[in-house]
């Protein structure tokens, strides 16, 4: 059951930055089943339209934990905190699920959607998101080849993922 101080809204009424969500704010993005799930924190992500539906995307490196419950899970949630939680987000960004139970290290509480996915109680801000699309990126497609060594010395592209926003919730 959803926390009843959360309330779904029409993503067209958000009135929210989203250079600033994503880049300042930053977020947390969150996949699997409520018995197995992880979360890492992510600043590169992109919220607009496409094929008529509003999206959001998301950009996962191979290395991390989360990559394996996003490419098994059919939906993930990005979730955005006040910014007292930074502490938690900073060490969802440094640590990996492999290796500590998150959950547990930064106190959030995670609660369970209708369609069954994971948000946090903490959050001020969440998206659910059902996936439509996911490729890698492929340095032979840069425009910009520099940002092939820059970005990826070692080769490891992210996979970005399209989600559909299918709920948003937001705290009364
Ligand atoms: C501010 C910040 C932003 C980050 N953004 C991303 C991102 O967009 N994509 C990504 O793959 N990793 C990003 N990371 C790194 C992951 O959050 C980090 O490697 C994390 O420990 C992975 O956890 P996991 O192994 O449990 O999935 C970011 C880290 C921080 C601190």
């Amino acid at each position: 059951m959803l926390p009843e101080e959360f309330y779904q809204v029409d993503v067209k009424k958000l009135s929210e930055n989203p250079f600033y969500l994503m880049d300042d704010e930053w977020m947390l993005i969150t996949a699997g089943s409520p018995d197995h799930f992880n979360m890492m924190t992510a600043s590169w992500g992109t919220l607009g339209i496409l094929w008529n539906k509003p999206v959001a995307l998301c950009f996962i490196r191979p290395q991390r934990y989360t990559r394996k419950f996003a490419d098994e899970s059919s939906w993930f949630t990005l979730c955005f905190f006040p910014e007292t939680f930074r502490d938690a987000l900073n060490l969802c960004g440094s640590k990996s699920g492999r290796h500590i139970d998150k959950v547990k290290e930064t106190g959030l509480t995670p609660v369970v959607t209708d369609n069954g996915n994971i948000i946090f109680r903490e959050a001020r801000l969440a998206l659910e998101c059902r996936k439509i699309y996911h490729d890698d990126f492929k340095a032979s497609q840069f425009d910009v080849p520099s940002f092939v060594k820059r970005i990826y010395p070692t080769g490891d592209f992210h996979r970005f993922y399209i989600g559909e926003i299918v709920t948003c919730f937001q705290k009364k």
